[in-house]
């Protein structure tokens, strides 16, 4: 039988394969979940849409979710990060149906996403909500089938939660990214590192000595800061929360406004979930060669718009790198035409990152599989449990043994009696 498919090149596939499997010897957490699922086929005939970044990581997790029994369809969550030969992999040597072309323009993204729907999902994987939204707006007819989802990163956690509030969600989704397990090491270790990766590939900038500008101090913000400071920049930190900007403060970065930045500023990486973060009179106030990067969910961080209606002109300087020549001749640079750089312009997380973020995501599905009947239309965070067991699990595999609570410590700790 024929996989259903939309992919670039069938001939890659041998290439994938050898990827796939490279990210898989840095999955030890994923690969006992896939043993107990390949036993235990907690999704036997379950209908999912997965719609994530179409990476060896996610090859690995589709490989588990078939293997625990479900009837996969994968379609891309961001029309730059689809790994070619990845794809061409999962439909010829995995049999799992893939929808999705790097590159591919918005009515092609969109179309696929419809493609990945066609089997009347029961299950949906999303990272950045885009299935929900094309469910809710454009294929009401499958919402009954639906049973629950699950949702990758913080964006889309964002928007399942609004549409809940206004009692507009049609099913229950797990929230994927609240786990401890994800956003403390997939947002910070993960997006800093990768980051860091799309630039300097985009580029070959040297990163010692520039000044970079972080907009975000969250978990993906963090990451970034602490990782170019790692490679001698000097950095500066914006911010619209007092919290998290004194944090800054205190973690040691220089701390200001955008507008206060744009001027200073070599490097600027957005990473807010926010729009505009740099609008239009920062762009007017960057100096000639600025590089501006964003690693937030969307490509609304950077004010697009504007920097077009300012330049005379643009053309690609190197593979994802575009020059846009201001009327005032200044000279700046966008990178990975301001999508999620480390997808768009390198690999995006290590897989061994990944590794828990997936983890999340498999056992994840095998929870709301479980549980759907008994839930309510909202956002639902895994039991702490399970998050507790993938640390455990990780730990084991990195070799590294943690101390345990003696039952006089266990006393101590939940008493109120025992003082100094
Ligand atoms: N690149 C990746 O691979 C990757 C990985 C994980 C998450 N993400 C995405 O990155 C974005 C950030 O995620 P996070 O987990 O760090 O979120 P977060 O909520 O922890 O942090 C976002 C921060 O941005 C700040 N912010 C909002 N508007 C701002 C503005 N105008 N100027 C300056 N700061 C502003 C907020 O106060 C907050 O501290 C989201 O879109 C998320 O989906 C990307």
């Amino acid at each position: 039988m024929t996989v259903p498919n939309d992919i670039a090149n069938h001939s890659l596939a041998p290439e994938g394969v050898k990827r796939i499997e490279w990210a898989n010897r840095e999955m030890p957490v994923l690969s006992l979940i896939r043993e107990r699922f390949q036993r235990e086929k907690p999704l036997q005939g379950i209908r999912m849409t997965a719609c994530l970044h179409v990476t060896t990581e996610t090859a690995n997790l589709a490989i588990t979710l078939r293997d625990g029994g479900a009837e996969l369809r994968v379609c891309a969550s961001n029309p730059l990060s689809t790994q070619d030969d990845v794809a061409a992999a999962l439909v010829n040597e995995y049999g799992i149906p893939v929808f999705a072309i790097c590159g591919e323009d918005n009515d092609t993204y969109y179309k696929h996403i419809h493609q990945a729907l066609e089997h009347r999902p029961q299950l949906t994987m999303d990272d950045g909500a885009d299935v929900v939204a094309v469910l809710h707006k454009d294929r009401r007819d499958l919402l009954p089938n639906v049973a629950g989802g699950t949702e990758e990163t913080t964006t889309g956690v964002i928007r399942l939660r609004a549409m809940a509030a206004d009692g507009a969600l049609g099913y229950p989704i797990v929230a994927i990214n609240e786990a401890d397990t994800k956003h403390l090491f997939d947002n910070r270790y993960g997006t800093g590192q990768s980051t860091m990766d799309g630039i300097i590939r985009a580029t070959n900038v040297l990163i010692a000595g520039k000044i970079v500008v972080v907009a975000g101090y969250g978990w993906c913000g963090r990451g970034v800061a602490s990782r170019a400071r790692g490679l001698g920049a000097q950095v500066i930190v914006t911010e619209v929360d007092p919290i998290k900007a004194l944090e800054a403060v205190m973690d040691g970065y220089r701390v200001m406004p955008m507008s206060e930045a744009a001027p200073i500023g070599d490097i600027f990486v957005t990473l807010t979930g926010d729009c505009n973060v740099i609008d239009r009179d920062d762009l007017e106030g960057m100096k000639d060669g600025a590089i501006m990067a964003n690693s937030g969910h969307f490509d609304s961080e950077i004010n697009l718009k504007a920097l077009r209606a300012l330049s005379e002109g643009t053309r690609r300087v190197r593979e994802s790198v575009d020059e846009y020549r201001m009327q005032d001749g200044r000279k700046l640079y966008l990178l990975g035409e301001g999508r999620l750089v480390n997808l768009a312009a390198a690999e995006g997380h290590p897989a061994a990152v990944m590794d828990m973020s997936f983890a999340n995501q498999a056992l994840g599905a095998e929870w709301i599989a479980q549980n759907a009947k008994k839930l309510e239309k909202k956002v639902y965070e895994l039991p702490h449990e399970v998050d507790e067991e993938i640390a455990a699990l990780k730990l084991k595999a990195m070799g590294v043994s943690i101390d345990y609570l003696t039952e006089e410590q266990q006393r101590y700790l939940t008493s109120w009696q025992e003082g100094t």
